[in-house]
C-alpha cells in the first residue's frame, strides 16, 4: 500500500515483526521497528521524505561518509503511558543539538519539519513497538550521512537524513567499572567534541579496547592538555556527588552537552540540592572517594540514562564507590525523571510531547 501524509511518501510493510520484541528480553540495539523514515537532500534541496519497511539501503562504494566521514546521530527515547499514548522527551532539544553537529561537521541543516515531523509520524505507525515495562523505552536513533560520490575532500552537496527505532532495555545489566584515561583523548579544544558525530565514537573504540582488557567496562576522559580534569565518560556525561551536592564538569566544546545531563541537573534543583558545573580534577574525586566525601558517581546519557559507577580506576588503582541504594541521588534522580518521561507524574516542566 502506498499513500502521501503530511508529504512524506509512505510505503507500509506486508507483514509485522512485532512479535519478536520481547519486553522482558530486550538486548540493546540489536531488533529495528518495521518502518524507517527516509529523506535525502540533493545539491541543498529537501526531497519528499517517505517512510519504508525497515531494511538495507543501497550504497555507492565512493559515498564521501565512507571515506571522510561526514556523518552525524542523535538519541532519543519514546515511552507509553497508562493510557497506551507514546510519548517522547524534549525532543527539540535533540533537533537542535543535531544541527549544531551539521555545522560543524559542514552539513546540511535538517528542517524542523523533516526531524520532529519525521520522528512523530514513523512513531505513529509503529506505536506497537513502544516497549512498556521498567527501564524499558523505544530508542529514535536520527542519523545523517553525506552521500557525495566523489573522493575529492570537500563537504558534501548531498546528504540522506534517517531514522530508525529500536526497542531499548537497561543500557548496562550491572553498575560499571570505569578506567581514567590519561594516554588516549576524546576531543580537544577547537575539535569535533560538542559535535554527536560518528568519529568520536570511532575514535573512542580502541582506547575503550584496551581498557576492556583490563576489566574496565567504560572510559572516563581526562582533558587533552594535563589529564588531570574529568570530561566525560564513554557514551555519557558524568556526574559526582560529593558533600551531598552534584558536581560536573562544565560543558565545553570537548563535551557532548547532553540533554539528559541538563535534565538531571533541572531534576536535582528542583529537589532542592545544590550543584556545581565546573572544572573537576581526577585528584579531588579520587581523594573525596578515599575519605568518603564522594559516595557516588554516576553516567548521565539517553541510553544509559542514570547509571551509577561500581569503582573507577585511576593509575592501576580501584576505587570502589558505596554501594546504591534507593536513598542515593542518583536513584532518585533515575525515578524522577522516569516519572516524568513515563507520565507518572505531571510535567511542570513542559518536556513531553504526546505523539
Ligand atoms: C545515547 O545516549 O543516545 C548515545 O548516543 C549513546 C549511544 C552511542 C549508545
Amino acid at each position: 500500500m502506498e499513500t502521501e501524509t503530511m508529504n512524506i511518501k509512505i510505503r507500509l510493510t506486508e507483514e509485522s515483526r512485532v512479535n519478536q520484541l520481547d519486553p522482558n528480553n530486550i538486548v540493546f540495539g540489536t531488533l529495528f521497528t518495521d518502518h524507517m523514515f527516509v529523506a535525502d537532500c540533493v545539491n541543498g534541496v529537501w526531497q519528499t521524505p517517505e517512510i519504508v519497511p525497515y531494511g538495507d539501503i543501497a550504497y555507492n562504494p565512493a559515498f564521501a561518509t565512507l571515506h571522510y566521514g561526514q556523518s552525524i546521530f542523535e538519541g532519543m527515547k519514546a515511552f507509553k503511558n497508562e493510557e497506551n499514548d507514546v510519548l517522547i522527551f524534549r525532543p527539540l532539544e535533540n533537533f537542535k543539538r543535531f544541527n549544531i553537529s551539521a555545522e560543524r561537521m559542514c552539513m546540511a541543516q535538517v528542517p524542523e519539519e523533516i526531524f520532529i515531523g519525521g520522528l512523530e509520524e514513523l512513531l505513529k505507525i509503529d506505536a506497537a513497538w513502544v516497549p512498556k515495562g521498567e527501564d524499558n523505552s523505544l530508542y529514535l536513533r536520527p542519523f545523517m550521512f553525506a552521500t557525495d560520490v566523489y573522493l575529492g575532500v570537500r563537504p558534501s552537496l548531498n546528504y540522506r537524513f534517517m531514522i530508525i527505532m529500536s526497542p531499548a532495555g537497561k543500557y548496562y545489566a550491572t553498575p560499571p567499572k570505569v578506567k581514567v584515561e590519561t594516554e588516549f583523548i576524546r576531543a580537544a579544544p577547537g575539535g569535533v567534541g560538542y559535535a554527536k558525530c560518528a568519529g568520536n565514537y570511532a575514535a573512542s573504540l580502541y582506547p575503550a579496547k584496551l581498557a576492556a582488557e583490563q576489566g574496565y567496562t567504560q572510559l572516563l576522559w581526562t582533558d587533552a592538555i594535563e589529564h588531570k580534569y574529568f570530561e566525560e565518560s564513554g557514551t555519557m556525561n558524568v556526574m559526582f556527588v560529593k558533600d551531598g551536592k552534584i558536581i560536573t564538569p562544565a560543558v565545553s566544546t570537548t563535551i557532548l552537552k547532553g540533554i539528559t545531563r541538563d535534565t538531571l541537573l533541572k531534576l536535582a534543583q528542583s529537589m532542592g540540592i545544590e550543584i556545581e558545573e565546573r572544572r573537576v580534577s581526577v585528584a579531588e574525586i579520587i581523594e573525596g572517594i578515599s575519605i568518603g566525601s564522594v559516595t557516588e558517581v554516576f553516567g548521565a546519557g539517553t541510553a544509559v540514562v542514570v547509571s551509577p559507577f561500581a569503582a573507577i580506576g585511576f593509575e592501576g588503582t580501584d576505587y570502589v564507590l558505596p554501594e546504591i541504594t534507593e536513598n542515593s541521588l542518583s536513584t532518585k534522580l533515575k525515578n524522577a525523571l522516569n516519572d516524568i518521561r513515563t507520565g507518572k507524574v505531571e510535567d511542570t516542566f513542559d518536556w513531553v510531547w504526546k505523539v
